[in-house]
């Protein structure tokens, strides 16, 4: 319906910032998904697979004792506690806090609001998570990507570079989405080198910590003083729609972050905060080897026709596109039934696609033939 005579368009009350996140890449994807009737989905970023049972009745128990007000905004009290005590065994730094966010995507909000002033550079690797790129760019930041093709490794002689007098913060993000790279404790040490010697902070979105297949990630929290970790629930337990996540790091940026939250997120869900509290020590061995054999039965069965970095952990590869556009590969890809993401949703560059082998044996080696045919 068009606007009556005399009323602005809708558009004309929206905020500009609004206008600087820009979702048409993704929507683009969802809408050619939305054609197909049984995709072979290699697609979603999210585990394959339910939350573990025991995980589901923590939270069906919480609910039905009551656990269902507020929480206080930092998160409840005995689940702050058990997360400080165990990052402090891993983090010996004095005056850290905890605050329970609703997801590490609730963190990394709460963190880019506390932290930059319009005009303020943040680094980050190209690829890079999507949420880093859109939201620095909303709270009036500049995102400088760093190209870390074709290994997809953020050192820090291609971060150095980049770095100018308005360079504040460093995103490290390892295991990475995307790619899958995770960097190993040589180069985490490097680059807290150089964020010490320059002046920045660091954010370390560790969501994947529990998805490294070759051995454990090395942690950035503990190397360079001040780094904000993220983390979270989401992809550890299976439960990517409970928006349970936390950050860790000085106290007096999670008390800014807090007094955030107070005004936007409230608190994280009572219940699956709850939940979490319970399942603090869920042993996620065999997840990880089941990913671990994904991993290899994706790269094992399409590396011999596709330019792909053998990656390390999440549950992501990011191989190059064997001719044109990535888009014009993900549509040729899209007609002959398979989902997959083009780079360019993560990339200035637009060479490389996603898969996620999150999805079930079956689904991936249709997936694989695919993949092998389009090739
Ligand atoms: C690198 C990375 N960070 C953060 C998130 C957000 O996770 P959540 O908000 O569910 O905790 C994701 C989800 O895909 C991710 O891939």
């Amino acid at each position: 319906m068009s606007p009556e005579p005399g009323h602005p368009p809708l558009r004309a009350f929206l905020a500009a910032r609004a206008s600087l996140i820009d979702a048409s890449g993704i929507r683009k994807v969802f809408d050619l998904a939305a054609t197909l009737d049984d995709p072979i989905d290699l697609s979603i970023g999210r585990p394959y697979q339910d939350a573990p049972e025991p995980v589901k009745e923590s939270a069906i128990r919480a609910i039905r004792r009551g656990d269902n007000a507020y929480t206080p905004t930092q998160g409840r009290s005995d689940l702050v506690d058990s997360l400080l005590e165990r990052l402090g065994r891993e983090v010996s730094i004095e005056d850290r806090a905890v605050l329970v966010t609703s997801g590490v995507s609730g963190g990394l909000f709460l963190a880019f609001a506390a932290l930059i002033d319009p005009g303020d550079e943040v680094l980050m690797a190209d690829p890079y998570f999507v949420i880093y790129h859109h939201v620095v760019r909303f709270f009036g930041g500049v995102p400088v990507p760093v190209d870390t093709y074709p290994d997809f490794r953020m050192t820090a002689e291609r971060i150095e570079p980049h770095i100018t007098d308005r360079s504040k913060l460093l995103i490290v993000s390892s295991p990475a989405n995307p790619t899958g790279t995770v960097l190993d404790a040589d180069h985490l040490a490097e680059i807290a080198d150089l964020a010490g010697r320059r002046g920045l902070m660091v954010l370390s979105d560790e969501i994947y910590r529990e998805f490294s297949y070759d051995g454990p990630a090395p942690s950035m929290a503990g190397l360079h003083e001040p780094t904000l970790l993220l983390a979270g629930f989401s992809k550890s337990h299976a439960v990517t729609g409970w928006r349970v996540g936390y950050a860790f790091g000085p106290a007096e940026l999670i008390a800014e972050m807090g007094k955030l939250q107070q005004y936007s997120f409230v608190c994280a869900p009572a219940p699956f905060q709850a939940a979490m509290l319970e399942n603090l020590d869920l042993d996620t061995t065999e997840m990880r080897s089941d990913y671990r054999r994904k991993r290899d039965l994706l790269y094992n069965g399409i590396s011999a026709n596709y330019d792909l970095t053998r990656p390390a952990g999440a549950f992501y590869a990011f191989p190059r596109v064997p001719r044109g556009t990535d888009v014009e590969f993900v549509e040729q890809a899209v007609r002959n039934n398979l989902l997959v993401i083009p780079g360019s949703i993560f990339s200035g560059r637009n060479t490389h696609f996603r898969i996620s082998y999150a999805a079930d044996d079956e689904t991936l080696k249709r997936g694989v033939a695919v993949l092998n045919d389009l090739a």
